[in-house]
């Protein structure tokens, strides 16, 4: 498995922070402005998509799984945290799950309709390694890809030391590398965030 991404590690290796990251992935019970937005976003992207079947990696707790719900009726979560599968997995017993490592997917090629990426893309720290994630995907899926990325705009570029936001003409040529092609772009908040979703298909 390769290095789990550096995405505040700590978050992730018990089931308490487990179950304190979901908490606050749900606002603690009253989402802000920012999450509600970013929903409304995955929402609008995910509208371009149809089909029975979607991975969700990394699935996390499963932030989006209400959503995909909406669309899809077979859902497979995918993570490389067993406590945050633990909590994925609290809940819903029909929910299917599976611990893996997001470069190197255990399923067979084309083995879903649609699979999507969140919150992850933006730690990723080079090209190769958004080429690389970018390509696993595609080959498990058999229509596309959409994935949650940090995209420069006019006004807001951020760079930190787990995130950083870069160039419409990266992510382009990310995806191309991958054998897709970007479908729709939804910003989160227009042009005042960098948080986007990009829906992509294959070629
Ligand atoms: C920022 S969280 C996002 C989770 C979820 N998609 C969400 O929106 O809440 C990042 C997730 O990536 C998982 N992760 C880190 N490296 C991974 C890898 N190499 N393969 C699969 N999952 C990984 C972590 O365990 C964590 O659940």
């Amino acid at each position: 498995m390769n290095q789990p991404i550096k995405t505040r590690p700590e978050r992730y290796r018990a089931r308490e922070q487990a179950l304190a990251y979901h908490a606050s992935a749900h606002g603690n019970g009253r989402p802000g402005i920012s999450q509600r937005l970013e929903l409304a976003a995955v929402r609008r992207a995910l509208a371009a998509t149809a089909g029975d079947t979607v991975l969700d990696v990394p699935c996390g707790t499963g932030r989006i799984d209400e959503l995909l719900r909406e669309r899809f009726d077979e859902i497979v979560g995918a993570d490389s945290s067993v406590p945050m599968l633990s909590v994925y997995n609290d809940g819903n017993v029909s929910r299917r799950s599976c611990c893996a490592d997001i470069f190197h997917l255990p399923f067979d090629d084309a083995s879903f309709d649609w699979v999507i990426c969140h919150r992850y893309f933006h730690h990723l720290k080079n090209e190769a390694d958004r080429a690389a994630v970018l390509a696993s995907l595609r080959r498990v899926c058999r229509q596309g890809v959409v994935f949650y990325a940090w995209l420069n705009t006019t006004f807001a570029r951020r760079r930190g030391s787990m995130r950083t936001s870069i160039s419409r003409g990266r992510v382009e040529a990310a995806v191309d590398a991958a054998g897709m092609r970007i479908r729709s772009m939804h910003r989160c908040a227009g042009p005042f965030s960098v948080k986007t979703i990009v829906v992509c298909t294959r070629q």
